[in-house]
């Protein structure tokens, strides 16, 4: 780090000015909460934080989960290119699960020539080092390992808002969803140990942190591997008791490991919000076997309505696929089903995209895309139309909204989110932001709702 920031003196000595960095970021909140790391590790470094990619040094933080998200990067660069021909100074950087897959890597090697370092996921805390040698002269820096080494602990971080966070509870899958590359550019799954998890809560609660997001790939499945046992259950509820922290919510649940412990303890404990998405990819039983996914249309039916029964004002959102090799007509409308009984609050819904080296690339009876463009269309139409009425089912109550934002379209506006994920805007101003108050749900509007303060 040291030599980073003797790097950056001279790079800002050559500029006659503090250089700007921008970290942009593509895909989930893991990639969010790296970029946070990244941030850190910038502003430790001596950069300004700029507002766009006119900055000094620009970092992408890639996405690979479906293919449009990779073509996107290419267009991106080339703007970028144009930018660094009138400002040669300007340094490119491309990190994140993208820069995981070899041939993507050897695409940048061979024909974006101007992208200066490039680093993978597990390596990420490298990042100084490799930013220090571009600066200090070496002409390109490209650094990705196949494999994850130890777990650092102690990065920087840049929170994009002060009372929020991310926290890694552990990291990769070891799943291996057949559609998924997730597993391949993320590594094995690994569990932080719960005293650094705690630590770390503490840690934000006391720099004024009230919400917390636990991040993991498959956060039920936390705590294999570790030295001593525990489960996600109890990891939730040691979090839940740290003093200062008001709220607690946790990202992706797959549906084969979520225990009755985790109902229990969501039940029992206020701080954990009314909010779970559990993806359910499809609704057919075959399908879901050929995606590898080890539940059945019926356990995952039976799972949602354990979960809704125990937990009544909780919202329920989800991830649907449409497309997936062999899909036929019969197993979408399966998926349809499953959306009518369960009512979803809100679902994404992807058009199934094939990732080289998984298992469904490979598969025989590939969807036509005119057919998928079909279904989604149908699926979308109905998860909006339940999710409208679903979600603003809290009409007429008065809920704890955490006020993120003023309302930029109504000035005397601010925006504010309730435990189960909606959004409700109110009267108010900027000095509400970061606090959870009382608000009465008046008006629902498609799938917000306006409010007063109670
Ligand atoms: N094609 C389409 N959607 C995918 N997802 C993951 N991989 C693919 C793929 N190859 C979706 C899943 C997952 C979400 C994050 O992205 O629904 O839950
Ligand atoms: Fe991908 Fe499945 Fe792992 Fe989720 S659980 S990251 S969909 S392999």
């Amino acid at each position: 780090m040291e030599h980073l920031v003797e790097m950056t003196a001279a790079y800002a000595a050559r500029l006659g000015r503090v250089p700007t960095a921008f970290v942009q970021t593509f895909g989930c909140q893991m990639n969010a909460r790296d970029s946070e790391k990244l941030r850190g590790i910038l502003q430790d470094a001596g950069f300004a934080e700029g507002a766009d990619e006119t900055a000094d040094v620009v970092v992408i933080n890639t996405c690979t989960v479906r293919e449009n998200a990779n073509e996107r990067l290419y267009g991106h660069l080339g703007h970028l290119n144009s930018m660094k021909r009138e400002h040669p100074d300007k340094l490119i950087v491309l990190c994140g699960c993208m820069m995981q897959e070899p041939d993507e890597v050897a695409r940048v090697r061979r024909t974006y020539s101007f992208v200066d370092v490039v680093f993978g996921t597990h390596n990420l805390y490298r990042f100084p080092e490799l930013l220090a040698r571009r600066l200090g002269g070496e002409k390109r820096v490209f650094e990705v390992w196949e494999a994850p080494q130890e777990m650092v602990e102690e990065l920087p971080k840049k929170r994009e808002v002060p009372y929020k966070s991310g926290v890694n509870i552990s990291f990769g899958c070891d799943n291996f969803c057949s559609y998924c590359i997730v597993p391949y550019v993320r590594g094995r799954e690994r569990s932080r140990r719960p005293e650094d998890i705690l630590e770390e809560v503490r840690r934000l609660a006391a720099d004024g942190v009230i919400e917390i997001m636990l991040l993991g790939q498959n956060v039920n499945s936390y705590g294999k591997g570790l030295a001593e046992p525990i489960t996600f259950a109890q990891l939730l509820e040691q979090v839940c008791a740290v003093p200062g922290i008001e709220r607690v919510r946790f990202m992706t649940s797959h549906p084969k490991d979520l225990s009755d412990d985790l109902i229990a303890v969501m039940a029992r404990e206020p701080k954990v919000c009314r909010h779970l998405h559990l993806p359910m990819q499809s609704g057919s039983t075959r399908i879901l076997k050929a995606m590898n996914r080890r539940y059945t249309k019926e356990g995952y039916l039976a799972l949602a309505g354990k979960i809704k029964a125990a937990i009544p004002d909780l919202h329920l959102t989800t991830d649907i696929i449409v497309g997936f090799p062999g899909e036929t007509e019969e197993d979408f409308q399966e998926t349809l089903d499953v959306v009518r009984r369960v009512r979803f609050d809100s679902a994404f819904t992807f058009i199934y995209s094939p990732r080289t080296g998984t298992p469904a690339a490979s598969m025989p009876d590939q969807v036509a895309p005119e057919v998928v463009k079909g279904r989604f269309a149908r699926l979308l139409d109905l998860v909006q139309t339940i999710g409208s009425e679903e979600s603003l089912r809290e009409l007429g109550q008065t809920l704890p909204a955490l006020v993120e934002d003023v309302d930029g379209a109504h000035p005397g506006r601010v925006t504010g989110r309730l435990g189960n994920n909606v959004m409700v805007h109110f009267d108010g101003g900027p000095e509400l932001i970061g606090r959870i108050v009382d608000v009465s749900l008046d008006e629902a509007h498609g799938f917000y709702y306006i409010g007063h303060r109670a």
